[in-house]
């Protein structure tokens, strides 16, 4: 990253306006202390003793981010060798995707062949699918080194692909680069054992307030799974652009897509183009969840089609970045056709069980309206096979059954709308964790951060990474936590660099909470680990903020 690139682009700054702005709304497991001192035993298969380097010992087991739940270290080191086969025994075409992406991962630096192959000969990399290894679950998995092989082990193929980035993480950071480095190629002697504390582990990306393409977000989707991250949210609509086709209501994305936040372009997804993010997403075992914000947060829908509106008169496009002065027509019929039809064309798109219909900041609708509006709307989802997520205002109305709340409060908010969140928790509403004053990418790190917003104060990597979401909303139980999200607004952002400024290294801890268990949480052990991630995202390019919080490795 340098500053030059990353401050290339024109900053958009908040527009002058009168409407309403966006109101604020144990002794850790000292895991680096596990030493590994690694015999520099080089058993290659087959390949006859590889060319010791006076490079890097193997990344410690202790290391990995997320901290996983068991780490066993002991025994020699498994290293890679041009000989070395990734053997994927199973006849899942899925843990063949696996192991050709392990190979596309490993080949340009390691400049080894590394066939994937059916075969279950002696050592290589093993992948293994094993139905009764139940105790891993959905998403867990086995990591074990030792000189003779490297072998994963998960029940689900999710299980395997998590396995493959903890691989990654104990081969040294330049494993990551696109070209061919010296290596050795060594993995630390041991076992992982590893399930996440919470299935639901999200990223969040705002492409309406700036449109971001294709490729801009199949970046931001390559680099999100490193951590384990496996849902990305994307905010499809709001006030400043509307971002995917719909073809009953085509002007929805020709002209509501037609522009963003500062006037420029916009744009929007066809059809082809979201379902290529969705499969891009798939591919790294992230469930992408769409937002259609409502019944605020509207203006590209109402500026065009007027007949949304109230008044029968559409408002024109707008470009700033106030909230809160939109609203689709609650009373009018051809409301709940257009959501119909929206929702019906989004859903059948969309593989994911979620559909997140905003809520948020609806202040030009009556609570009256809102809780009419909501008891419509929610059946329209489930009526086209999909769980609402909304966020955490929905709890005013009346949540549907197995519904999703989305929290974005603060420390400070009102401790009564804080009781109405828990008290729908209690009542069966589970709950996705995003205070905005903890893990909201977009707060500035501080007064001098020249992108994000500052409404919900400043957010270092220490204030993002140390809470605890199990006991974080009072009054709610921690078995109606889903998980936590990390929500990443674009009023002042719009290039991928400025993405990885204000994701990285923020979205790493909430992976971790989302991941870890609690018992493995610390700051100092975690920062230490997060330093060591350091030149790890050099290597992948990302542009991520060098926190004074954290002891990067100099160089
Ligand atoms: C929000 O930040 N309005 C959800």
């Amino acid at each position: 990253m340098t500053a030059g690139r990353l401050f290339s682009t024109t900053v958009a700054t908040p527009a002058e306006g009168t409407q309403p702005v966006r109101q604020p709304r144990a002794l850790p497991r000292l895991f680096g202390s596990l030493l590994l001192v690694a015999a520099a035993g080089i058993a290659g298969i087959g390949a006859g003793p590889a060319p010791v380097q006076p490079a890097a010992a193997p990344r410690q087991l202790g290391q990995i981010v997320p901290a996983p739940a068991s780490v066993h270290p002991g025994g020699a080191p498994y290293t890679l060798t041009p000989l070395t086969r990734i053997r994927a025994d199973h006849h899942s075409p899925q843990v063949r995707r696996i192991g050709a992406y392990l190979a596309r991962l490993l080949r340009p630096s390691t400049g080894y062949r590394l066939p994937v192959t059916h075969d279950r000969g002696p050592g290589g990399i093993r992948l293994r699918l094993s139905s009764h290894e139940r105790a891993l679950g959905d998403e867990g998995y086995r990591l074990e080194s030792s000189p003779g092989s490297l072998t994963l082990t998960a029940r689900k193929p999710a299980g395997l692909f998590h396995a493959v980035q903890t691989l990654r993480q104990l081969l040294p950071a330049a494993v990551e680069k696109d070209t061919r480095q010296p290596g050795p190629w060594q993995i630390a002697g041991g076992t992982v054992t590893d399930t996440p504390r919470y299935a639901y582990r999200g990223a969040m990306l705002d492409v309406s307030r700036h449109f971001f393409t294709v490729d801009q977000v199949k970046r931001y989707i390559d680099q999100l799974p490193l951590y384990k991250i496996n849902r990305l949210h994307l905010h499809l609509s709001d006030d400043q652009g509307w971002r995917i086709a719909v073809d009953s209501w085509p002007r929805l994305a020709t002209y509501g897509g037609s522009t963003q936040v500062g006037g420029g372009r916009g744009g929007y997804y066809t059809k082809a183009q979201y379902k290529e993010i969705l499969r891009h997403a798939a591919s790294r075992y992230l469930e992408v969840v769409p937002e259609i914000d409502m019944p605020g947060h509207t203006n590209a829908a109402l500026a065009s089609y007027a007949e949304l509106n109230c008044s029968g008169v559409a408002p024109p496009l707008y470009t700033g970045t106030d909230v809160g002065f939109s609203s689709l027509c609650v009373p009018k019929p051809v409301t709940y056709d257009f959501l119909d039809d929206v929702v019906r064309e989004l859903a059948a798109l969309t593989p994911g069980r979620y559909l997140h219909i905003g809520g948020d900041e609806a202040h030009s609708t009556s609570h009256a309206d809102y809780v009419a509006f909501m008891d419509k709307v929610q059946p329209i989802v489930a009526k086209y096979g999909k769980t609402v997520v909304g966020w955490h205002q929905l709890t005013g109305a009346t949540p549907a059954k197995g519904a999703l709340a989305q929290y974005w409060g603060l420390d400070d908010t009102s401790n009564a709308e804080k009781a109405q969140v828990a008290r729908a928790a209690r009542n069966g509403t589970g709950l996705i964790l995003s205070p905005a004053d903890r893990i909201y990418l977009d707060m500035k790190y501080n007064k001098d951060t020249p992108l994000g917003l500052d409404w919900a104060g400043f957010v270092e990597v220490r204030r993002s990474y140390d809470w605890d979401p199990g006991t974080y909303l009072p009054g709610a139980p921690a078995s109606a936590v889903a998980g936590v999200e990390a929500p990443l607004w674009s009023e002042t952002i719009s290039t991928s660099d400025h993405i990885e400024f204000m994701a990285f290294p923020r979205v790493v801890g909430v992976a971790e909470l989302g991941w870890s268990p609690a018992s493995t949480h610390g700051w100092e052990a975690y920062r230490v680990r997060l330093a060591a991630q350091g030149p790890r995202m050099a290597a992948l390019g990302i542009d991520f903020y060098r926190s004074p919080q954290v002891p990067w490795p100099s160089g």
